[in-house]
């Protein structure tokens, strides 16, 4: 028999059509939620999109910057070690001259080459040009590097490429090394299998002998390093990711905003040129890659390297 309570029909029907919105409801907000989400990870990808695009746009005007300013330089400090050190062995013709001069039997003339000599101050002078040209040369030697890596830095890969195990690369970049870390790293190897990558190899060599030379500077005697290898499918494309991982002094958000501009280092002169990390960014770049990085003050630091396969 029907229910014929009106009441009881208008509630139940009312309580039906308040299930039924309270569902609506919570698919809409499920929606909402999920669209949230989404909006934030673009919004993420976009912000990380922005800085990469900033710092290629920087690096490509600096780039050019530099290759203008590696040009002006190369010339000149070519020709000025050249000739100095022509000069060097002119002064070692006078310096021979002079002691024979100075041990010649006495005689009026020996008298008064004594006495100039005296009044110029030879013995002075002479024993001050080896390390006045020491000093030189080492300058124009150390302005020949910087010029060098300037020129690495504008134009990253000239070289053809070739297929290379990352594995193996950098096996041989941590024996370029060896020497500098054995006594201060303990040294950790987590390597994946993984398939060869197309590169320039010696530029990989550079990237990664300056990343384990940083580790190493940033850590004191007990400094332990991480090198792990391993294939990541991100957005579809295979990446051979180099995970780089050091216990020491970390950064500061402001040190870790400049790493990649050229000539920011926090080491002392004649240490660190800056030049690394910025050359670095451009040879990955060049390469399809990049670089992460995070780092905590005081517990130390992870570079990733992706790089496309
Ligand atoms: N693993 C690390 N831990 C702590 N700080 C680091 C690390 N790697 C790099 N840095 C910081 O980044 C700066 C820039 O590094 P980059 O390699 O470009 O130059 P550099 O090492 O100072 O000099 P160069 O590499 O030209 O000899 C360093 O001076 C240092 O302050
Ligand atoms: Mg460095």
């Amino acid at each position: 028999m029907p229910d014929l309570n009106p009441y009881k029909t208008a509630y139940e029907r009312e309580r039906k059509a308040r299930v039924l919105a309270e569902k609506l409801l919570d698919e809409k907000t499920r929606t909402l939620y999920d669209k949230c989400q989404e909006l934030e990870e673009t919004l993420n990808s976009l912000e990380q999109m922005q800085e990469h695009l900033i710092q290629s746009e920087k690096m490509a005007s600096i780039g050019q910057l530099a290759a203008g300013v590696a040009h002006e330089i190369n010339n000149p400090v070519g020709y000025a070690l050249c000739n100095l050190s022509i000069l060097q062995e002119y002064i070692q013709a006078f310096i021979k001259l002079d002691t024979h001069m100075k041990n010649q039997p006495s005689s009026d003339k020996k008298h008064s080459y004594h006495t100039l000599r005296d009044s110029e101050d030879i013995d002075y002078i002479i024993e001050d040009i080896a390390p006045l040209m020491e000093g030189t040369l080492k300058g124009l030697h150390r302005i020949d590097d910087i010029v060098s890596n300037l020129k690495k830095v504008s134009h990253g890969g000239e070289l053809t490429k070739k297929k290379c195990n990352v594995n193996s690369l950098i096996d041989e970049s941590l024996k370029v090394v060896w020497n500098q870390i054995k006594y201060s790293m303990a040294i950790k190897k987590d390597f994946s299998d993984l398939p060869l990558l197309n590169c320039h190899e010696s530029k990989i060599h550079q990237v990664l002998i300056n990343m384990f030379v940083n580790a190493s500077h940033a850590c004191g005697t007990e400094g332990a390093l991480l090198v792990k290898t391993t294939l990541e499918c991100i957005n579809e494309e295979q990446f051979i990711v180099i995970e780089i991982t050091d216990n020491g002094k970390g950064m500061s958000k402001v040190t870790l905003m400049k790493i990649f501009d050229p000539f920011f280092t926090t080491k002392p002169v004649g240490v660190g040129t800056g030049l690394g990390l910025s050359i670095s960014f451009g040879i990955i770049t060049k390469h399809g890659g990049n670089i992460q990085v995070t780092s905590k003050e005081g517990k130390g630091t992870s570079f990733f390297i992706h790089l496309p396969v």
